[in-house]
């Protein structure tokens, strides 16, 4: 049956007198930005219609013609053909809209049983899920390349810092391993918030469930979510599944933050320990000589803004009521920033960290400035059977000793060594070199080349 009910010229509905001014139709429109999820919209309005027809609600030429007008629909908006209108709000009433101009009245019965509000919802579940996916792929591609980086510097040896001020010798293989781990936790955290995310929410409808006989397993099972959301108040309102993918994605920006600090210091001539290929890098307009490390520059300023769009989410959370408000179309903005900025943060940085040149006599040198074995020679001295306080001490004057004539700790003649503690040996000297200090860090999770080496292999197989 045909039917010819439109709203008076402009007009929301029936139930309006006039249409909205044309400030309020910009500022309540989502199209600008939620045209995004057009693809998820048609993809979930199909799985919608398929349920429809599943239950008897919707017929078969009903069914088909929907499929074919959707296939279109897709095709054109793929290759930028579609006009998206702002008369028409958002992404979903654009494309039902653009369906019953094609198909007909088919495409007016779409919309059957199902509200925009867990519309939305379902779209913005199927959008995040795939961009967990992308996000996943990036840090497993940054956590490759810190791998091979770290393999060809298991035994480089720098100077670790505590303070920033040089603490004990690592191996630079040693370093880089640290972000691997807290990429591998990133990667837990995104995959612990994907089943949180891939639930459905469609058959919630507006906020109460609807009076069709609807299946909502066999929605969920078409979209390849992994349930259902148990309640359709909760279905329609909460973001907190968006919420914690931005803390995840936070964390991720700010384990990235961390290491382009250290890449900037690093490529700093007062550092000199390594140098980033010239595509990372730009120059400056008035200064020839400049060669800029811009990119870790910017993924470390660009953590402030995934950062400011977790706050942002939160506290459009906090105040709202159930069950869904219009305060809930802010979240989407925040939302494809963060995985957009995040996904283009860890394609670059994955190549970016192949483009490191390192230079280890620079490192060996900044090593050996600091008295970073002077742990070691403590060590040492309790091993002789000097108590680690005391031993702690004798070699605080040492340090001063050599500092005061600026030397290093391996410098200083047995006999002056031994006037601060006569255990002290000529074998002394072998705990005392660079190499000595690594290799006695042989435990897991340690320095020690050989355990770097080992880790490594672990690490390999972990992001197999
Ligand atoms: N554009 C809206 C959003 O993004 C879709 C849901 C609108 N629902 C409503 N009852 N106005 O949240």
């Amino acid at each position: 049956m045909s039917t010819s009910a439109t709203p008076p010229e402009g007009a929301w509905s029936g139930r309006f007198s006039e249409p909205v001014s044309e400030i309020v139709k910009r500022y309540t429109a989502s199209i600008p930005f939620d045209y995004r999820l057009a693809a998820f919209d048609i993809q979930g309005s199909l799985a919608h219609a398929a349920m429809l027809h599943h239950v008897g609600v919707l017929s078969q030429d009903d069914l088909e013609a929907i499929r074919r007008g959707m296939a279109e629909l897709l095709e054109e908006i793929r290759a930028g053909r579609f006009a998206w209108s702002l008369d028409k709000e958002d992404v979903h009433l654009n494309i039902e809209a653009a369906l019953t101009a094609k198909i007909g009245d088919a495409g007016k019965r779409l919309h059957t049983g199902r509200s925009r509000n867990d519309q939305v919802a379902t779209d913005i579940r199927l959008y995040l899920r795939d961009a967990i996916d992308r996000i996943t792929a990036g840090i497993r591609a940054c956590q490759s390349s810190l791998v091979d980086l770290a393999e060809a510097h298991a035994d480089t040896v720098m100077p670790g810092f505590t303070h920033l001020q040089v603490a004990q010798p690592v191996t630079f293989g040693h370093h880089l391993l640290a972000y691997f781990e807290m990429l591998a936790r990133d990667a837990g955290r995104m995959a612990d918030c994907r089943r949180r995310v891939n639930r459905l929410p469609l058959g919630a409808a507006a906020l109460a469930g609807t009076s069709y006989p609807i299946d909502r397993e066999f929605v969920a099972r078409e979209l390849g979510f992994e349930g259902v959301c148990e309640n359709s108040l909760d279905a329609v309102s909460d973001r907190d599944f968006a919420i914690e993918f931005t803390a995840a994605a936070a964390l991720v920006m700010t384990h990235l933050s961390r290491l382009s600090e250290e890449l900037i210091l690093w490529m700093s001539p007062r550092f000199g320990f390594i140098d980033l290929a010239d595509r990372f890098c730009t120059g400056s307009s008035i200064m020839p000589q400049k060669k800029n490390p811009d990119v870790p520059e910017l993924v470390r300023g660009k953590t402030g803004r995934v950062n400011g769009h977790l706050v942002a989410l939160l506290t459009l959370m906090k105040g709202q009521p159930l069950a869904y408000n219009k305060d809930n179309q802010e979240d989407k903005e925040p939302l494809f920033d963060t995985a957009d900025t995040l996904i283009d943060t860890l394609t670059i940085y994955a190549d970016m960290l192949r483009g490191v040149t390192v230079k280890p006599d620079a490192m060996r040198a900044a090593a050996m400035q600091g008295y970073a074995t002077a742990t070691d020679l403590a060590d040492y001295l309790v091993k002789k059977g000097v108590p680690f306080r005391d031993a702690h001490e004798v070699v605080a004057r040492a340090v001063r000793a050599a500092e005061g004539s600026n030397r290093d700790l391996a410098d200083l003649p047995l006999a002056e060594l031994q006037a601060f503690s006569p255990v002290i040996d000529d074998d002394v000297y072998a705990v005392l070199t660079l190499e000595g200090s690594l290799a006695a860090r042989d435990h897991v999770g340690g320095t020690a080349p050989r355990q770097v080496r080992a880790a490594i292999a672990r690490a390999r197989s972990r992001i197999k």
